[in-house]
């Protein structure tokens, strides 16, 4: 069975936790996978399409694919056949027949899943509207780092907490056993289906989920502080509206303090200094957003070297 990527729990949680190691090992050791490199078995190319612009997401896969041994095919918006010309399964077809794996950053979740149910390769969400589970093996291995585990600890998310970003800190963060804590304004808070899809995670892990319009009370006594712009892409048209909005719910100097003293704090970049973030926290000493960043890198490496390697494995057994 070909394995994707496509929102947060497409790990379990031991998955998870094993991604996260193997992020750790190429991390200290970046040559020691070279699962493109061509030994016969599949293509050296990695497709990394983008419907949305990027820096983060382009560089470190990327960069992520070269060190592996493999060549990726950036595909900029607007440049190939995809989503006007031909249909995201005819699309999947011919890709798979090429390519080791497909990343893709796009608008829509049904996208993804269609790409998928026409790919034997792995498909990997860059980020859709709905998720960025990429950014939260990132942002994982970042806390993990700092703070020496994952389970126990509280995580805040406070902002625009219908979004991409809120939704995967919701998944990813129970799934590694943490109580992830979601503030934002009432209409702005996560869709029923998810906070259910990380309510049943939890009980499997011991994480929680807090969903409140209280941003102090959801801030109170928290290990780890995050939060991402009030302007995703795709809401260019709502910026006026939006920097209103979510003025109660940023991450300065005054949620910082009512963290416990050592908490860090985390943002996926780009962070738009003075709304969702106050540039003294954003900057200050407990701030690890490079941390974050650069660990993009070693996470996806990492991730598209467990699920082609889980993919052939599980092909193997089912071909017994
Ligand atoms: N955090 C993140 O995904 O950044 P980019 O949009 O630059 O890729
Ligand atoms: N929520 C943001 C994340 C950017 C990495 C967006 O979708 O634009």
């Amino acid at each position: 069975m070909t394995r994707h990527f496509l929102v947060d729990t497409d790990l379990s949680p031991s998955e998870q936790a094993e991604v996260l190691a193997l992020a750790a090992a190429l991390k200290k050791s970046p040559y020691s996978k070279s699962t493109f490199a061509g030994d016969g078995s599949g293509s050296q190319t990695v497709a990394v399409i983008f419907d949305k612009t990027s820096t983060r997401t382009r560089v470190s896969f990327a960069a992520g694919v070269a060190a592996l041994g493999g060549t990726p095919l950036i595909i900029n918006p607007g440049e190939a056949q995809i989503g006007h010309k031909e249909s995201v399964a005819d699309t999947a077809k011919v890709l798979e027949r090429m390519v080791s794996a497909i990343v893709w950053r796009t608008y829509g979740q049904d996208g993804l899943e269609e790409m998928a149910a026409n790919s034997r390769v792995p498909v990997i969400n860059a980020l859709s509207d709905d998720y960025h589970p990429c950014q939260l093996l990132a942002d994982l291995l970042t806390i993990q780092e700092h703070k020496g585990t994952l389970a126990g600890l509280t995580m805040t998310y406070m902002g625009d907490a219908a979004n991409n970003m809120a939704n995967s800190y919701l998944l990813a963060g129970v799934t590694a056993g943490m109580h992830v804590r979601v503030t934002g304004p009432e209409g702005y808070l996560p869709a029923a289906s998810v906070v259910a899809a990380a309510e049943e995670r939890a009980a499997l892990t011991g994480g929680s989920v807090l969903v409140t319009i209280d941003a102090a009370a959801a801030v109170l006594g928290a290990d780890v502080l995050v939060t991402d712009t009030w302007v995703s892409m795709g809401q260019e048209a709502e910026k006026e509206a939006r920097l209103k909005l979510f003025k109660d719910y940023a991450l300065d100097d005054a949620a910082l303090a009512k963290a416990d003293a050592g908490a860090i704090v985390l943002h996926c970049l780009p962070a738009y200094r003075g709304y969702e973030i106050a540039a003294s926290v954003m900057d200050g000493p407990q701030s690890v957003v490079w941390d974050e960043a650069e660990n993009r890198l070693h996470a996806q490496k990492a991730l598209m070297v467990w699920l082609v390697e889980q993919t052939a494995a599980e092909d193997a057994l089912e071909a017994q």
